[in-house]
């Protein structure tokens, strides 16, 4: 007789069977199972009652949800600011997993869905680990990606399983690997292919080893070569460290206290190892940057992902797509759609373009698609029709235009095409800067003309910048943003000007690396103050890989729109440098030196460029100036209405911009800063660099009226 109930709060099921197995059933009443105070005193009371079982025989870990455990409840994470009380539950949860671990029955963690973080955690805490072979699932701890680390025991049961390499390999990334890879990893013991097999091995299990104990707790337990202290651990984690460093610049806490909470522990006895771990975890959880990252890498980031305060529409999807210009873009977003199951023509002018752009679909199809059959590769490839002929595009319900950058192209293929468009189809330009609303004057439907800016790599980059010109209808929008959910996008919605919003933003940072030089800055130490800042790559390799002509060819409709705060100076070095054939990293030379189209050192004689010798200036103070000069043209296209819901500030910083996600983007930056802070060192930055620091109304208002872009936690 199978007796079953639930723990008070009902967050897990209880039931014991005739073979006196016991089932805890995660099923947390949020309909996730989320890692929080309910679910902690649940699973307290869930082991208080495995004691009161006479001769149990095992348990078995199962969830009643469609995860197993998603892990800790992030709104509990980014509340939490008193180190002492949050202090207290960590230590209280490590404590309840560990009694689970030492209950002195076997147990088992039937994976049925993902486990993650804090769930991932608990797993570990298990003696064996059955997951359900199913490729959607997800196994790892991803904590450091949102500025924390695992705080239940990951940073010290890991180790102790897999070694030093193989656990900071997952922990200081932030991995979550799929049933397959965590199995050859050594994360799971045995993979099954349905749910009822999973829970069948994890029975089996239990009767064949009823007197399993985590190896940590088994006597005579070896850690995993090399052994803490040998000569091989210290260099190991010395060089861990130093590599952690050169990818980080120390812009990121988390993988450093990982390192730290892993070198530590590993030398303590378990229970000393989990409190060394809190604290580390605490002082994370309570400090700014997991906030800010927090933020705007989750918050945000899923609100703009699940399309909140956004135009919805039910009329029915996009289905024919045209594709204009077989470039660079084009072939990319052409595939990115074909891959999602749309009709796709693709047309350019050129022979060669084409076959280029056609042979670019194959190898992304080749390098993206192992996981699926010949068939069904070929499947993708035939849903792209390449042509020369205008005709093919007859019936198209979306035209995408990515032609050359130029305003009297644009308006050329706009005409020619648009009669092709099927009833009430929609007109979109990938343009990088030029106005949507300049454009669609050549449009019968301005309407339904729209931007949708993608980035490069297209397959890889997840952002979609979404630009409603003056007259683009709300339906339009909702079009495209359903277009944008199929093809995996995150969409920011914003307004119309030139360079919109990512592009302005991204102009003034590459712009800004380059003006560095000229004041005399070593351009070595900006690209390092850059990513010490938290950018992921400094403005001069960034400027180099997008090429510098991008910029130059740009540069006479930039001036027109924004001129004076441009930076002058770099504008023309940059002009010099393409004069000379230093255009970046295509060809062969720009800031850096090239070999065989490797980075081979930055240029020698960029130091020439300067004028006149500058103050020295600290790591910090150029950090804080690549920063400052995207958050003043942030906050400027709030003030220009281009960005209409802050979070698409911070997201398409982030994701669009490479702005530094440790900062949680350019408005979260500003009020970590504080506003008044911020409007004091933009106005000493307007004295010294030029108009394009001076603070903008909004700022300056803010600053006065105590007012911040979100609210304080
Ligand atoms: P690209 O130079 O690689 O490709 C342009 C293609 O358009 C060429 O294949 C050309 O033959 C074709 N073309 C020219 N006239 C045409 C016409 N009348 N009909 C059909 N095809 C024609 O350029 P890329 O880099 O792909 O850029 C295209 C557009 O995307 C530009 O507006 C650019 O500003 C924008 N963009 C570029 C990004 C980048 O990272 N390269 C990022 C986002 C937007």
């Amino acid at each position: 007789m199978m007796t079953t109930k639930t723990t008070q709060n009902g967050a897990i099921g209880l039931a014991i069977d005739d073979a006196k197995i016991a089932t805890l059933t995660l099923q947390h009443a949020s309909g996730a199972n989320k890692v929080d105070g309910a679910f902690g005193a649940a699973l307290n009371e869930a082991v208080t009652w495995l004691g009161q079982q006479k001769n149990l025989s095992g348990v078995i870990i199962a969830s009643a949800h469609k995860d197993w455990s998603v892990g800790a409840d992030l709104e509990m994470l980014y509340k939490a600011r008193d180190a002492a009380a949050f202090f207290e539950n960590v230590r209280q949860l490590q404590q309840v997993y560990r009694a689970l671990e030492t209950c002195g029955a076997p147990v088992a963690a039937a994976l049925t869905g993902s486990a993650l973080g804090g769930g991932f955690e608990l797993a570990l805490s298990c003696h064996y680990r059955v997951a359900l072979a199913d490729g959607r699932i997800k196994l790892g701890l991803p904590e450091v990606l949102l500025g924390v680390i695992p705080g239940a025991g990951g940073t010290q049961r890991l180790p102790r399983l897999l070694g030093f390499q193989a656990a900071a390999d997952i922990i200081l990334q932030g991995k979550s690997l799929r049933p397959d890879k965590a199995k050859a990893a050594g994360l799971v013991h045995e993979l099954k292919d349905s749910a009822e097999a999973v829970i069948a091995a994890c029975r089996e299990w239990i009767k064949a080893n009823p007197k399993a104990t985590q190896p940590w707790d088994a006597k005579g337990f070896k850690f995993p070569a090399p052994r803490p202290g040998s000569e091989q651990a210290r260099d190991m984690l010395l060089v861990g460290a130093a590599m952690l460093h050169k990818k980080t610049a120390g812009a990121y806490r988390a993988p450093e206290a990982a390192i730290r909470a892993v070198a530590e522990g590993a030398h303590l006895d378990f229970d000393r190892a989990l409190e060394v771990e809190a604290r580390h975890f605490v002082k994370l959880v309570v400090g700014d940057q997991s906030k800010d990252m927090m933020r705007a890498l989750w918050f945000h980031k899923n609100a703009a992902d699940k399309q909140q305060d956004l135009p919805k529409t039910d009329t029915a999807d996009f289905t024919k797509i045209g594709m204009l210009g077989a470039g660079m873009m084009g072939a990319a977003i052409a595939w990115s759609c074909a891959e999602r199951g749309y009709q796709v023509v693709l047309k350019d002018i050129k022979q060669e373009s084409l076959d280029a752009g056609y042979a670019h679909c194959k190898a992304l199809t080749e390098t993206r698609c192992k996981h699926l059959d010949q068939a069904q590769r070929d499947q993708i490839l035939a849903r792209i029709t390449p042509t020369l002929e205008l005709g093919k595009l007859e019936g198209c319900d979306l035209i995408i235009e990515a032609v050359f950058e130029d305003p009297e192209l644009k308006r050329r293929v706009i005409e020619e095409t648009q009669g092709l468009l099927a009833a009430n189809g929609v007109w979109a330009s990938n343009t990088s800067a030029l106005p949507i609303s300049d454009q669609a004057k050549a449009a019968k439907d301005p309407q339904r003309f729209i931007g949708l800016h993608f980035f490069s790599p297209v397959e890889k980059m997840p952002l979609l910048e979404i630009i409603a010109g003056e007259k683009t209808d709300d339906e339009t929008i909702a079009r495209c943003l359903n277009f944008c959910k199929r093809i995996k996008k995150t969409p920011i919605v914003v307004g119309d000007g030139y360079g919109f919003y990512t592009t302005r933003v991204f102009f003034s940072f590459i712009l800004e690396g380059a003006q560095l030089i000229i004041d005399g800055q070593p351009p070595a130490l900006i690209e390092w103050a850059a990513r010490a800042a938290g950018m992921p790559v400094g403005p001069l390799q960034v400027f180099d890989e997008i090429t510098l002509s991008l910029v130059t060819h740009a540069l006479p409709q930039a001036k027109k729109y924004v001129g004076d705060r441009l930076p002058q100076q770099a504008c023309e070095m940059v002009e010099k440098m393409v004069a000379e054939g230093r255009a970046g990293r295509a060809a062969g030379a720009g800031f850096y030196d090239y070999k065989s189209g490797r980075r081979d050192g930055l240029w020698s004689k960029l130091a020439a460029f300067a004028s006149g010798s500058a103050a020295t200036k600290t790591t910090e103070e150029i950090g804080e100036r690549l920063l400052l000069a995207q958050a003043v043209e942030a906050v400027r296209c709030v003030e220009d209405g281009v960005i209409k819901r802050y979070r698409d500030a911070d997201v398409g910083g982030i994701f669009g911009v490479g702005f530094a996600p440790n900062r949680g983007g350019p408005l979260s930056y500003l009020d970590r800063l504080g506003i008044d802070n911020a409007v004091q060192k933009l106005e000493a930055l307007a004295k010294t660099c030029g108009p394009r620091f001076t603070p903008p109304k909004l700022l300056v208002e803010m600053a006065k009226s105590g007012r911040r872009f979100y609210d304080a936690v």
